[in-house]
C-alpha cells in the first residue's frame, strides 16, 4: 500500500477495536473528529446528526443506567454477558452516543436517506478516529433500542432515532491487520440489454 495517498492507506487499514482504554482523543482532536462527521452527505441539508459525549468519569453511571433500562424493557441479560459488558466499559475512556433527528414526512428526503446520512457521519467519525491514531467500536448493545437510554442522553425517541454508541480510545493490545474481502467479488458491470434484431 506504500504508493497510495495517505488518506487511502488509512481508509484501507481501519478496523474496529472493542477493547480500548485511556487516553481518548483530547478536546481539540474530538472537535476535528466531529467536524469530519458533519462532512457527511446530507440531502436537503437537514443537519440531523446529534452526538452525546460520555466522558470516562460518567461511563459507569451510563453503564448502570443502560443495564437497568435493558432489564426494564424485558431484555434478558445473562450474568456472563453483564460481566463482560462491565469489564469492557470499565476501561472505555469515551463513549459517543449517536442519534439523528428524524423527519417522518419530509417530501424530499425519505427516512432511508436520513438513516444513510447518519451512517455516513458515523463512518467519517470512525475514519477520523483511526487517522488520529485511536480506535473505536460501534455498538448497538447498551440499551440502544430501549426508550430510556436515548432519552437519558437527551434524545426523546419521538423525535430522534438513536443508533448506538462508539467506544473510543487507545487499543489495549496492538492491532493486527485484518484481511478484507475482494470488493470486486461484490461488483458487476451493468450493460444495456441488446435491442432485439
Ligand atoms: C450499526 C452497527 C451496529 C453494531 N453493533 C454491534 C454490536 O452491538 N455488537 C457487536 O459485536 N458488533 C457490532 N457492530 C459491528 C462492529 O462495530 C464492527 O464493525 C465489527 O466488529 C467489524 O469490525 P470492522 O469494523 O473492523 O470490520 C455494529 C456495526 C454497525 C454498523
Amino acid at each position: 500500500m506504500s504508493n497510495l495517498p495517505a488518506g487511502l492507506t488509512s481508509l484501507l487499514s481501519r478496523r474496529s477495536q472493542k477493547m480500548v482504554r485511556a487516553p481518548a482523543p483530547d478536546a481539540a482532536q474530538m472537535r476535528q473528529i466531529l467536524q469530519a462527521a458533519v462532512c457527511a452527505p446530507d440531502h436537503a441539508a437537514l443537519r440531523a446528526w446529534r452526538f452525546a459525549l460520555v466522558e470516562q468519569q460518567d461511563v459507569a453511571a451510563l453503564t448502570e443506567l443502560a443495564i437497568a433500562a435493558m432489564r426494564r424493557s424485558g431484555l434478558e441479560i445473562k450474568p456472563e454477558k453483564e460481566k463482560n459488558m462491565r469489564n469492557w466499559l470499565a476501561q472505555v475512556p469515551l463513549l459517543i452516543g449517536l442519534a439523528y433527528k428524524i423527519q417522518h414526512d419530509n417530501d424530499r428526503v425519505p427516512e432511508i436517506e436520513q438513516t444513510l446520512s447518519m451512517g455516513a457521519a458515523v463512518m467519517n467519525i470512525q475514519n477520523a478516529v483511526h487517522m488520529l491514531g485511536f480506535s473505536c467500536y460501534w455498538s448497538t448493545g447498551l440499551g440502544t433500542y430501549t426508550d430510556d437510554v436515548p432519552e437519558a442522553l437527551g434524545f426523546d425517541t419521538l423525535d430522534y432515532r438513536f443508533v448506538g454508541f462508539l467506544a473510543v480510545g487507545t487499543p489495549i493490545s496492538p492491532l493486527e491487520p485484518v484481511q478484507r474481502m475482494d470488493a470486486m467479488s461484490l461488483t458487476h458491470v451493468w450493460k444495456p440489454t441488446p435491442a432485439p434484431q
